[in-house]
C-alpha cells in the first residue's frame, strides 16, 4: 500500500490559491504513488478548544481525549494514519486564518503538559518522523513575503511538529490577489506538484 498524504486546507475560497496548490502537491504525491486524502477545514465542526487540558494530562505517546465530540475526532485519526502532509493556510492579517488556528489549538490533544509538573509542553509525537509540505499565500512577491510575513510559515512548520513531522518543506506564494476569482497560474501550480512528489517517496 502507498504513503498515506493528508492535506488540510485552512482557506476559506475552494479553488483559490491555497486549494489549488494543495490540490496539486496532492496529485504530485500520487504520481509518486501516495494515496490521498483532502480536507476542508471550512466543511468541518470544530469546536474552540477550551483550554481545560483534560487532554495533556495523561503521559505517553498516545494522544490525549479531548472533552469535545465533534468533526476533530475523525481529522485526529486521519493524521494519526498518515504518512505526511500537506498544510495550507493564506496570511490574513499577518497570521493564518482563523479556521486554521482553531485546528491548531485542538492539537494540543499532541502535547503532555500535566498541570503544575512541566511547564513546556513534551511532545508525544517527538519518536515520529513524518514528511511536511507547509504552503502559504500573501499579496506581496513571495521572497519579500517570507521576509516581512515569516509568521504563517512559522505556525504551519510548528504545526506539522506538533503532528510528528521532522521533514519539512515549505512553499511561499507571492502576488497572488490579482482579482476576485485569482487562482495560481501554470508555473506555480507545477512547483505545488513537483514539491507535492517529495511527500509520496520514503
Ligand atoms: C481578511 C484578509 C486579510 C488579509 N491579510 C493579508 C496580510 O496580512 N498580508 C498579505 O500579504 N495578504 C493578506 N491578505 C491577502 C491573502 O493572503 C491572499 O488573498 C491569499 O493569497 C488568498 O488565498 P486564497 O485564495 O486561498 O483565499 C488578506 C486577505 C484577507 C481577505
Amino acid at each position: 500500500m502507498g504513503r498515506k498524504i493528508v492535506g488540510i486546507v485552512g482557506s476559506y475560497r475552494k479553488d483559490g490559491i491555497i486549494d489549488s496548490a494543495v490540490t496539486n502537491a496532492l496529485e504530485g504525491a500520487r504520481a509518486n504513488g501516495a494515496e490521498t486524502v483532502k480536507i476542508y477545514l471550512t466543511e468541518k465542526n470544530i469546536e474552540f478548544c477550551n483550554n481545560c487540558r483534560t487532554c495533556t494530562q495523561q503521559p505517553g505517546d498516545k494522544r490525549g481525549s479531548c472533552v469535545y465530540d465533534d468533526d476533530m475526532e475523525d481529522i485526529l485519526r486521519q493524521i494519526d494514519e498518515a504518512d505526511g502532509y500537506v498544510l495550507g493556510s493564506p496570511v490574513n492579517f499577518g497570521t493564518v486564518t482563523a479556521i486554521t488556528k482553531r485546528f491548531m489549538e485542538r492539537l494540543v490533544v499532541y502535547a503532555y503538559w500535566p498541570w503544575g509538573k512541566i511547564t513546556v509542553p513534551k511532545l508525544r509525537n517527538a519518536a515520529q518522523n513524518k514528511k511536511a509540505l507547509v504552503i502559504t499565500s500573501a499579496t506581496p512577491p513571495g521572497w519579500m513575503g517570507r521576509i516581512i510575513m515569516p509568521g504563517v510559515v512559522k505556525q504551519l512548520k510548528t504545526t506539522a511538529k506538533v503532528i510528528g513531522a521532522k521533514r519539512i518543506k515549505c512553499l511561499y506564494f507571492g502576488m497572488t490577489p490579482k482579482n476576485p476569482d485569482s487562482t495560481l497560474n501554470d508555473k506555480y501550480l507545477h512547483k505545488a506538484f513537483e514539491a507535492g512528489k517529495y511527500l509520496g517517496s520514503n
